[in-house]
């Protein structure tokens, strides 16, 4: 498997001078056009490899410009910050904050009593907005934290940084300014009609546009605030006034804070509460509408940050807590086209191999032809590549400037990828134009495997011959069949028989089972098992909005109105399977152990090839079972897994969950053990 060079350790004079260069170049690169060559893992792992050179040498740590801001590339300007933007010191995890913890301690010659606020570190780029008496007079960039650009001229460009407050306020507020999803999507789609080049991800596009003076167009950016000062002499409130305070009095000036995001602004009484909420904001995350790349946490009263103090870079009254990178670069080799159940061409990218956050990622999600186009995507682009938490990983854009000579434009398929018939190409998502029919045999055969209707009887050719036969166009139709139609799909009497009576006891298949044979996109073994266990009936499935969808664990904001439309389109397959007597309840001890059970509350996570009693489960199995013990599957490690079930190492080398797991202090279990734990699920 090729996969992308790491970075090397510095061993040598040269190889520092190489590694300073290219840290410089992608500096340089990412304030001028915002485009960096190189993913925020790459360009860490390089500045670490750096700095342990210049730790052995400390000549040149004298001349290096690795102490500085961005390496010294930032552009800094020559507008005075009224007081020094200052940055902030990292801890990477639960114990890091305890160090952090101890140390504030130590400053304070006490715990805090005021508590501490916890709020999202927003992945964007750091502005000072200053407010004349109510009027958005002057926004300045960060630059090297003393001085920074203008860049007045991106006023009334940014939501949630009105040109015009309702009051009068005289203050500078601070704050990251960011590219939304959506906004995002959106400007590149413009910057695709204008010919420029496509943003490889928000971040970076968001600081070039602040800097950009002169485009033909304008982009929509958003900002919110993480703190104000006051200005011209006029304090902003008066001293005293706590973190918490200062962010509630910004954002009722007009001004929006990060108190506004869903990840919110908590303030809590202990580092261990914090650090429940770091938690569960890094739960949060996929489903932000922007990125973060950390929690920020500070000491909410402000005679307790006094005392703290500041050092040269940061305060030492706030830390924050980085959360895993969820974005890296890689290469896009192919893009594969299946078709869906609606008969949907669905592209996905095929990626040179690139671990995110514990997991190696070689495929991604795009979403139709048109958007293919609007990301202006080549064959052997350096693309970057967006991962969190269990969500399909996903293509955010192209690095042009890293674009080979021969790279191609992404070919778009001229016939259908599953039939070879022609495409109906009037929407932006591309259909075959048979539709439903087109990938009826597929799902067919996927409703009639062991895990959903279990009718072995039904192999790929007799599903074939009753699909073209007419007789069956839907799922439903299985159940309305008479043993003449059979036969003469299977050629054979007998056969036709025993497809009858199979057919007859799949009218009694557990909900979920029959729930899963109807094919919802997003509702595999797993989650229809949940489905079907959360709301005991199909009557109750159908009843349940976006909403009641969304307490099922596992669904969140945007899979859960999907699956409301398909389950309502649907409805006469439905209506079918009721009127042919299939059950449509689930009893309920066949999901989830009856009062909790040894998993109860724990994320289970499996890797490897099982053994002894667990020889030869899969990993439909596996969850299935984690599910009936009371747990929950999950598919990566993290902080949140409870268990993870590690088969053997292969040749001594445990594999990279088990040492993530180590890494996390999470228990690991052979399947050996686990599966003693859960004997009494073991039918
Ligand atoms: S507070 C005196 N709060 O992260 C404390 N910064 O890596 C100054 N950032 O320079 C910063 N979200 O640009 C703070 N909620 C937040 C933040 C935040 C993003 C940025 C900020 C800072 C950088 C440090």
């Amino acid at each position: 498997m090729t996969t992308l060079p790491a970075v090397e350790a510095v061993t040598s004079r040269a190889a520092y001078e190489a590694a300073l260069q290219r840290l410089s170049e992608a500096s340089q690169a990412y304030y001028a056009a915002g485009d960096s060559p190189l993913d925020d893992v790459t360009y860490d792992q390089l500045r670490l490899a750096v700095l342990a050179w210049e730790a052995q040498h400390p000549e040149d740590a004298a001349e290096s410009p690795s102490g500085l801001v961005a390496d010294g590339a930032a552009p800094v300007g020559d507008v005075a910050h009224t007081i020094r933007l200052l940055s902030l010191d990292n801890v990477f995890d639960a114990e890091g904050l305890v160090t952090w913890g101890t140390s504030l301690q130590r400053r304070l010659g006490r715990a805090p009593v005021g508590g501490f606020t916890v709020e999202p570190k927003i992945d964007g780029a750091a502005i000072a907005a200053r407010y004349q008496a109510g009027r958005l007079t002057r926004i300045i960039t960060r630059g090297d934290g003393s001085h920074g650009e203008d860049i007045s001229h991106v006023i009334g460009q940014i939501d949630g940084l009105p040109e015009h407050l309702p009051v009068p306020a005289t203050v500078e507020v601070r704050g990251e300014v960011v590219f939304t999803q959506e906004q995002f999507e959106t400007a590149n789609a413009v910057r695709t009609a204008h010919g420029a080049q496509v943003f490889a991800n928000p971040r970076n596009g968001a600081a070039g546009t602040l800097r950009a003076k002169d485009r033909p167009y304008r982009l929509q950016l958003t900002f919110w605030a993480y703190g104000a000062v006051g200005l011209a002499g006029e304090p902003f409130l008066p001293s005293g006034a706590t973190h918490a305070e200062i962010l509630a009095a910004v954002s009722e000036a007009g001004v929006q804070t990060t108190a506004a995001t869903a990840a919110g602004l908590h303030i809590v009484a202990d580092l261990a509460e914090a650090q429940q909420r770091v938690d569960e904001i890094a739960a949060l995350r996929a489903e932000l509408p922007f990125g973060i790349d950390g929690v920020v946490i500070k000491v909410n009263d402000a005679g307790e940050q006094q005392a703290a103090g500041i050092g040269s870079r940061f305060p030492h009254w706030a830390i924050a807590v980085k959360l895993p990178a969820v974005e890296r670069q890689t290469v896009l080799k192919d893009v594969v086209w299946e078709v869906g159940r609606t008969g949907v061409l669905a592209p996905t990218a095929v990626l040179v191999p690139v671990e995110i956050d514990g997991s190696t990622v070689t495929r991604a999600t795009l979403h139709n032809p048109a958007d293919i186009r609007r990301r202006d995507l080549h064959l052997g682009d350096t693309v970057t590549v967006y991962k969190a938490g269990d969500i399909i990983p996903r293509v955010q854009g192209a690095v042009v400037p890293l674009r080979p000579a021969d790279a191609k434009e992404v070919p778009l398929p001229a016939e259908c990828p599953n039939c070879g018939g022609p495409i109906d190409r009037r929407q932006e998502r591309w259909r075959c134009a048979k539709g439903t029919a087109c990938a009826l045999p597929a799902l067919i055969e996927y409703a009639a495997g062991r895990e959903m209707l279990d009718l072995d009887g039904l192999g790929k050719t007799y599903v074939k011959a009753l699909v073209e036969s007419g007789v069956v166009t839907d799922v439903a139709d299985l159940f309305a069949l008479s043993l003449d139609q059979l036969t003469a799909a299977t050629s054979s009497a007998k056969r036709a028989a025993k497809l009858a009576e199979q057919i007859e006891s799949a009218k009694e298949r557990p909900l979920s089972r029959v729930f899963c044979a109807l094919g919802v996109l997003g509702t595999g073994r797993s989650m229809s098992r949940r489905i079907a266990g959360h709301f005991g009936t199909m009557e109750n499935i159908r009843q349940a909005d976006a909403t009641a969808l969304q307490e099922v664990e596992g669904i969140g904001p945007e899979k859960a109105p999907v699956i409301v439309e398909q389950v309502a389109a649907l409805a006469p397959v439905i209506d079918k399977l009721v009127g042919a007597g299939v059950n449509m309840i689930e009893p309920q001890e066949a999901s989830q152990a009856p009062g909790g059970g040894p998993l109860s509350g724990k994320i289970v996570v499996v890797t490897g090839k099982m053994t002894g009693p667990l020889e030869g489960w899969g990993r439909d199995a596996m969850n299935a079972l984690i599910e009936k013990a009371g747990g929950r599957p999950g598919s990566s490690v993290s902080a949140k897994t409870s268990l993870l079930v590690a088969a053997p190492a292969a040749g001594g080398k445990p594999s990279s969950k088990a040492v993530k797991a180590a890494e996390l202090g999470v228990e690991v279990l052979s399947p050996d053990a686990f599966a003693v734990l859960v004997s009494d699920y073991l039918d």
